[in-house]
């Protein structure tokens, strides 16, 4: 998936499933196959977009990149050396260049602590800037960056709208002066009038910061605008990975072209017609033989029910993982 080509951040075949247990010995007897065999590469400078629906592991992919969970199996490549492998002095070292960034600006902020010491706390764990002045020019630094006045660092959360509230943790993440950053659909709890504010506010940052970014989104369209390639999850699996214009104007997946269909199109004489998936998407405990998708899929053949598809590769910069890609 990914020849040869100089990555910041490059994932191979990463896995990750949940032991589900039971009886009274608490024997495995399943397991929630979250990720499966998922690699691909992020550039310095780049955006990376992840988009599926809900449960399809985008989020346990996120995290597995930052080791908050352990992965089952794969390699996670930052900068050519494998994280998986890191002892817990490397992890705290590259902690600093991988942060994230959660949905929920509500839940992730310590209602009991200044802003002044949530931004401070990870340049505490990380001892950067200790020495006062510095730290506090530092924190000035950090709320400028996210365009907040001086005067919030004695407010706590509450005192705060949910788009400020983000930019709290935008700040945060940036306090280590990290290189990549996993955004976990950082926009989707915002009002939609102040998401184009955040969404903008990180795209300044990655071009002035030279920021690496995994942007986790529901909102196709928020995902084309920030993403320069795109990456669609589908039961654990990306079934299509392509440059932004690519996957917008000439997807092969059928998951990807039902998943785009629904976007609306301001061209009324190049109508789109609008593809209503049938079903469910299934239990990853227990996911459809051959390819997860084929009990929805309207072109399946005998083959997709038996086998999973290898990759196949359209172009240097599209892939995607189906025996019948659409025209
Ligand atoms: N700690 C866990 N233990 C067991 N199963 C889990 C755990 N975390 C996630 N899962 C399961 O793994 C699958 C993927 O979940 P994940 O949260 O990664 O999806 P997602 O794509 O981020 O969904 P959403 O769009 O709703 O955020 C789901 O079936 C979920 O129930
Ligand atoms: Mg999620």
């Amino acid at each position: 998936m990914s020849s040869g080509e100089k990555y910041l951040l490059e994932v191979q075949g990463l896995t990750k499933r949940f032991p589900v247990r039971g009886g009274i010995l608490g024997r495995e007897l399943t397991a929630v196959k979250a990720v499966n065999d998922v690699s691909f590469g992020i550039k310095k400078g780049e955006t990376l977009g992840l988009v599926g629906e809900s449960g399809c592991g985008k989020t346990t992919l996120g995290r597995c990149i930052l080791r908050l969970i352990e992965p089952t199996a794969g390699k996670i490549l930052y900068n050519g050396e494998d994280v998986i492998q890191f002892d817990k002095n490397q992890m705290r070292r590259i902690r600093r260049k991988m942060q994230i960034i959660f949905q929920d600006p509500y839940a992730s902020l310590n209602p009991r602590m200044t802003v002044g010491s949530i931004l401070s706390e990870p340049m505490n764990i990380h001892q950067l800037f200790l020495e006062k002045n510095e730290r506090k020019k530092r924190l000035y630094e950090l709320l400028d960056c996210v365009h907040l006045p001086k005067d919030v660092l004695n407010k706590y959360p509450h005192e705060f709208s949910g788009g400020q509230r983000q930019r709290i943790c935008i700040a945060r993440a940036l306090a280590v002066e990290p290189e990549f950053i996993v955004c976990d659909e950082p926009v989707s709890a915002l009002d939609v009038s102040v998401q184009a504010q955040v969404v903008n506010l990180l795209m300044d940052l990655q071009k002035e910061l030279g920021l690496t970014y995994l942007f986790i989104a529901h909102d196709l369209k928020v995902v084309e605008y920030i993403s320069s390639r795109v990456a669609v999850m589908y039961l654990g699996h990306t079934v299509e990975l392509a440059s932004s214009s690519e996957l917008y104007g000439a997807s092969k997946h059928p998951y990807t072209k039902a998943l785009f269909s629904a976007i609306p199109k301001p061209d009324p004489i190049n109508k789109q017609e609008r593809i209503i998936l049938q079903g469910d998407l299934p239990s990853p405990m227990n996911p459809p033989n051959g390819c997860h998708f084929h009990p929805r899929c309207w072109l399946k053949s005998d083959l997709c029910l038996k086998d999973y598809p290898n990759v196949t590769k359209q172009s240097h910069s599209h892939e995607f993982r189906c025996f019948h890609p659409t025209a």
